[in-house]
């Protein structure tokens, strides 16, 4: 018999992989479900960064080993767009590398910067690699509240100072996935200075920071004076610029965190194919006006969930950024019986709040990354589930 590592028996499944399984039985006999559960962008990106990487494609020498910390003109376009973007300077040899999609920089974190045993501070609701990430690594996820009543961000103060003390990183996620709120600056101020206090890096998370509504602007942490001491930001394009299939990211910020990551990532990838790199460059350093476009689709699509919502009783906060709506379950079904109920009733998949961690119970998750007539006929289904 071979034997799996402890740290993989113990470590739960993915969740959406899980749902995924799921979703394929039902689809075998024959029921139509509308996925309003992952977070991936249903819209392309634009036609010329397709045929960037399909020129870059047909250039025989691309096709070999690109380079483990991205291509030097992939680094520089990120320090542009963060320039640009952000009025945040970065030192493209320095303070940034690209990832294979955030998340792989989020889950390769934990190895860079947990020791086993180690406290990690992470949001609960949050993004599951934070948890899973620090699992894999041996360390130790400490659960930091999100409650509604403070509009989601963590009470710093309300931490134990024991448990900051032993922890190493910080992560903060706004625009925030999956609740769609939003941190003023100020509070960002708060967490660098907290960081600061007790010698922690912030791993700041920031792929929502262009899935944005009503003249919202997402800042980034990096924005914050002093920032740069205590920051390591991820970033993605797959939001952004709808190229979740592409795989590809950055993580910038503090220089010797940077290079903590890359000496970890690069004893384990060998970097993102170079016709991807190539699109991006003309991407992120493009006109970015085609994203208020998209936001606005996005918006409508935000709008019709939430009219209908409120047709049925069911709470809901209005987002101005990210790609979810976070509506509250009726008084009386969990998280996963009302989603259960809504798949089986309606075909109609939403993410139970459960899978961001025990205070998501009460949530569900509606996601905006569908096109809006399927959104739509959604809606029609889930008025006719009688609770
Ligand atoms: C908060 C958050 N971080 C990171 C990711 C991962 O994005 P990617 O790996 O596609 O860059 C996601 C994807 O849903 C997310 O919601």
């Amino acid at each position: 018999m071979i034997k799996i590592a402890d740290r993989v028996k113990n470590l739960p499944p993915y969740p959406f992989a899980g749902l995924e399984r799921r979703l394929r039985e039902l689809k075998a006999l024959g029921k139509d479900i509308i996925r309003l559960d992952i977070g991936s962008p249903d819209l392309p990106p634009p036609d010329y960064v397709i045929e960037a990487m399909y020129r870059s494609a047909q250039d025989s020498s691309h096709h070999g080993y690109a380079g483990y910390y991205g291509t030097p003109e992939f680094r520089r376009a990120v320090a542009v767009y963060y320039e640009r973007r952000f009025g945040v300077n970065l030192d493209p040899d320095k303070q940034v590398v690209a990832l294979i999609g955030s998340k792989e920089g989020i889950a390769n974190a934990a190895l860079a910067f947990v020791d086993p045993g180690q406290a990690v501070l992470v949001p609960d609701p949050g993004y599951p690699t934070y948890t899973l990430g620090t699992l894999l690594a041996g360390g130790n996820p400490v659960p930091v509240p999100l409650l509604e009543h403070d509009r989601f961000l963590p009470d710093l103060e309300a931490i134990p100072p024991d448990a900051a003390r032993s922890a190493t990183i910080l992560w903060l996620n706004y625009p925030n996935n999956p609740s769609g709120a939003v941190a003023p600056l100020e509070f960002f101020e708060r967490a660098v200075a907290f960081a600061r206090r007790y010698d922690l890096l912030i791993c700041h998370d920031n792929p929502y920071c262009d899935v944005t509504f009503d003249g919202y602007r997402a800042p980034s942490l990096l924005q914050v004076p002093g920032a740069m001491d205590v920051t390591l930001e991820f970033n993605s394009l797959s939001k952004t610029y709808n190229m979740a299939g592409w795989r590809v990211g950055m993580a910038v910020g503090n220089a010797a965190a940077v290079d903590a990551l890359a000496k970890t990532k690069t004893n384990i990838d060998s970097g993102i194919f170079r016709p991807i790199q190539d699109a991006s460059v003309l991407v992120l350093t493009g006109d970015q006006a085609w994203l208020d476009e998209r936001n606005g689709i996005y918006r409508k699509r935000r709008d019709i969930i939430l009219a209908a919502l409120r047709e049925m009783g069911v709470q809901a906060d209005k987002p101005v950024a990210s790609l979810y709506i976070w509506a509250r379950t009726p008084a009386g079904l969990s998280s996963g019986q009302y989603a259960a109920r809504l798949l089986d009733e309606a075909g109609v998949s939403v993410t139970p709040g459960t899978v961001f961690g025990d205070r998501g119970e009460g949530y569900i998750r509606i996601s905006l990354g569908m096109d809006t007539d399927r959104i739509r006929e959604a809606m029609r289904r889930w008025k006719k589930v009688v609770l």
